[in-house]
């Protein structure tokens, strides 16, 4: 038998070296590496997923059900469309924040479809899974669990029970008796992601991975995870707030630019289709407060943002954001004070997306630049009014894509104004039952914006 080979591999990037490293040569991070012990791997080709000989791709063929539809609509959404057949998902996200419960939502709703569902938990017995399948009055026959952490079982009962899904719970917990190393290294995950993968692409089974989250928030050790599975997903969203975002920051099957909206009750998670209502929950008007339609995706959403401006009392005044873009407020208050004449050199700014939003398009800096004004002047915005607008350097306002699925949005959420950029206010969508109000440059948005 060959001998085995010592390794040391860094447990944040997968970097490995013969020696030991304080910091790794990869990544930079310090005490990450690891020694993992390597048996040599029998000798085997490489998994094929077809025949393996070459074929123009007009003579490849379509599965007849390519996608798999799971029910669970914002996920669907999330995916494109739902799961392709043999892909693997990978979720990741911060402990509690709720990745089992969604797995479990999904298998059930595919059970549902006809297809069993596979759900490995490693890291909860299976007394724990059923409370909670019985919280979300999920108990389908067709539903199967086990509760293990060893890879040749996992695979041996997915191989038995043929499921249209497979959850593994996490793959930190799942480890392959071949390798030395300990659960949740590297190593380890990488093999047992590689070989779980190798079998949903051979059977067509559609695989999740839940995944852990580190500090800085990958997908804790392997990067190199997030490149041999299909699709990335981060669950997000924190204890104050009851909704979850969940972002494709990968996907080969379909746009990564989707969120997917829940909140979660006491009986699960519960998708909201209707985001706009959920951000603009607390909003009330007053000063330094401006609502701004979005589009996250194909999807036009209102998101309320927040600003607070006040005298810094001593040393370099503030500038603090969160959820918004921190250059471009930057560039924001810059503009405001050279073009709009809006001293705020010596002030404190904060700025922030209500209800945990993310708000990153440059649609939004009209909003923004609106709601810093907003709270320096003290002049509360026009109530019921809707902002947006590109902002240049010059301080123009410049035109922005779907302004027509934005406004509609607007009007359906029963606001009265819109500020819009003065030249698109042709081509708007004639049934608009909103006032437009036309601005050309951040001068005329602060003469008009409480008024
Ligand atoms: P969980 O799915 O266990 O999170 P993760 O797998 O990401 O660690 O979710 C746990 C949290 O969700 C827990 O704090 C309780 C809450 N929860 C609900 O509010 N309602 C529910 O129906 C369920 C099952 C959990
Ligand atoms: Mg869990």
């Amino acid at each position: 038998m060959a001998k085995a080979k010592v390794r040391f591999v860094c447990q944040q990037c997968g970097q490995s070296s013969p020696r030991w490293a304080g910091r790794c040569p990869g990544c930079g991070e310090w005490n990450s590496m690891a020694e993992e012990v390597e048996r040599p791997k029998p000798k085997t080709g490489g998994t094929n997923l077809d025949s393996g000989a070459a074929r123009p791709i007009s003579e490849v063929g379509l599965d007849e059900h390519v996608r798999m539809v799971t029910g669970v609509g914002e996920f669907d959404r999330i995916l494109g469309g739902g799961f392709v057949r043999g892909s693997a998902v990978l979720v990741g996200g911060d402990p509690g924040i709720g990745k089992s419960t969604l797995a479990l939502q999904v298998c059930e709703r595919v059970t549902r479809a006809g297809a069993p569902a596979l759900y490995i938990t490693g890291e909860e017995s299976l007394a724990q899974v059923k409370l909670r399948a019985q919280r979300l009055g999920v108990g389908s026959d067709r539903l199967l669990v086990a509760a293990q952490t060893d890879l040749g079982s996992v695979i041996s009962e997915a191989t038995k029970a043929e499921p249209g899904l497979l959850v593994v719970d996490s793959i930190q917990m799942v480890s392959d008796g071949q390798l030395d190393s300990a659960p949740g290294s590297v190593s380890q995950v990488r093999q047992c992601a590689a070989r779980l993968i190798s079998l949903a692409k051979q059977e067509g089974i559609s695989l999740v991975l839940v995944g852990h989250v580190t500090k800085s928030g990958a997908i804790a050790g392997p990067r190199v995870l997030e490149h041999m599975v299909d699709t990335v997903l981060y669950f997000e969203g924190d204890g104050q707030h009851a909704y979850r975002l969940l972002r494709a920051v990968k996907n080969r099957f379909g746009s990564t630019k989707e969120i997917g909206v829940f909140e979660m009750r006491p009986d699960g998670l519960q998708g909201i289709s209707n985001p706009s209502e959920f951000f603009i929950a607390g909003y009330g008007g007053g000063t330094g407060s401006a609502v701004v339609p979005c589009v996250e995706g194909t999807r036009p959403m209102l998101v309320e943002v927040q600003a607070l401006v006040t005298r810094a009392t001593y040393g370099t005044p503030e500038r603090r954001v969160s959820g918004v873009d921190r250059n471009r407020i930057s560039m924001l208050l810059a503009v405001l004070s050279r073009r709009g004449g809006l001293d705020l050199f010596d002030q404190s700014v904060f700025v922030s997306a209500a209800g945990g939003a993310q708000v990153t398009e440059p649609a939004a800096d009209l909003g923004l630049a609106m709601a810093v004004a907003s709270s320096f002047t003290d002049k509360a915005p026009a109530p019921r009014t809707a902002f947006v607008g590109e902002v240049g350097l010059g301080g123009e306002v410049r035109s922005v894509t779907k302004l027509g699925p934005r406004l509609t949005e607007v009007g359906r959420l029963g606001f009265k104004r819109a500020m819009v950029p003065g030249e698109s206010e042709r081509g708007l969508p004639k049934d608009l039952a909103l006032d437009i109000l036309p601005v050309s440059n951040i001068m005329d948005a602060l003469d008009q914006f409480s008024s």
